[in-house]
């Protein structure tokens, strides 16, 4: 693979590539179509991030019932300079879905303690990132941030290829999670094989706890991530004009046990149809439902077998009082 971008300079602290999408993926439309004419019905869940959907993400993070962005900000709050300890001589930190950027400033303040100048590389499929890039930057002195905006894997081969010297990537807020496992050990098999000996992977991980902690996250009691999960169906209803209505939905997430997940589903509420583009009539019966996202919860076993699966040695592992959530931090050693 041979990934193509284009560059921009936005300052002379603030470096933008923007990565061109192989050509090769399909559309939008083409992926709604697919999964919804599939059995079971699904959504891939990366549509979930329009403008409308990334502030409801951010919402999401700060109410009460969803722990996960809290917790692992406390974990990162109190651990942030043993992890800049246990990175020392890195000067560069790359981080994939950067997002608003607001966990990672606990990681950045305790590098250029130790390094006096750190090059922040955030990744993000959203222009989110010029926003967060230029607020991290009034903010920290002898910080330099080249902001990548692209897909995961095409990326970190950018950030590979422009910077030759050794990295700590960091993927937080168990988005790990959000893959299928077999899934989640493919991608962590590719980013270790985009690491050179000496690199590191600072990772979340949400961990296996109380059910009714687990099911009241994902069904906060204010609905924002019932908005969340409804939002998908308010893009497709725009993308392709269609009669869609998603009042006939409603959300549904819940722990399922046996596979160690969280699922997010849409039920119908009713017998009902609508037509997309040259898709022909999708039509649902009451309670039929459409599997949009899935967030799998760890045990230590699962994490060790990642790892050891993706040739990654961990080498240290931090937890929040309650054991809800770890972060692990993988080295690649050869
Ligand atoms: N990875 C996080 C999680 O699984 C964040 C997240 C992704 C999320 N999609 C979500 C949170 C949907 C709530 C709903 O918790």
């Amino acid at each position: 693979m041979s990934v193509k971008y284009s560059k921009e300079t936005l300052n002379d602290r603030f470096t933008l590539f923007t990565v061109e999408n192989g050509g090769s993926k399909n559309t939008f439309a083409e992926d709604v179509i697919a999964g919804l004419t599939s059995d079971p019905k699904t959504l891939p869940p990366k549509y979930f991030y329009d403008n409308a959907g990334s502030e409801l993400f951010e919402k999401i993070c700060s109410t009460p019932e969803y722990y996960v962005t809290r917790t692992e900000a406390s974990i990162l709050k109190d651990k942030s300079e043993n992890i800049a300890d246990a990175n020392k001589g890195k000067d560069l930190i790359v981080e994939l879905g950067s997002g608003s950027s607001i966990k990672t400033r606990y990681i950045l303040n305790a590098f250029i303690k130790q390094n006096s100048s750190v090059n922040y590389v955030p990744i993000d499929v959203s222009e989110i990132l010029i926003q967060s890039g230029n607020s991290l930057l009034s903010d920290f002195e002898g910080l330099y941030v080249t902001g990548i905006i692209g897909e995961y894997e095409e990326s970190i081969e950018a950030a590979t290829k422009i910077f030759p010297q050794p990295k700590l990537i960091l993927f937080l807020g168990s988005s790990i999670g959000n893959f299928d496992l077999p899934h989640a050990e493919e991608f962590l098999g590719k980013l270790s094989a985009s690491m050179r000996k000496g690199d590191s992977l600072l990772i979340g991980f949400d961990l296996v706890k109380n059910e009714n902690v687990l099911n009241a996250a994902y069904n906060d009691s204010e609905g924002v991530t019932a908005e969340f999960n409804l939002n998908l169906l308010r893009r497709i209803k725009r993308e392709f004009n269609s009669e869609l209505n998603e009042d006939n939905f409603e959300h549904k997430a819940h722990f399922n046990s046996n596979e160690s997940r969280i699922e997010m589903h849409l039920i119908s509420k009713c017998d009902h149809s609508f037509s997309l583009n040259g898709s022909g009539e999708i039509k649902f019966r009451k309670g039929d439902s459409i599997h949009t996202e899935n967030s799998y919860k760890f045990t230590d076993e699962m994490i060790r077998g990642l790892a050891s699966s993706a040739g990654l040695t961990i080498s240290e592992s931090w937890k929040d009082e309650n054991n809800y959530f770890e972060l692990c931090l993988m080295n690649k050693d050869k």
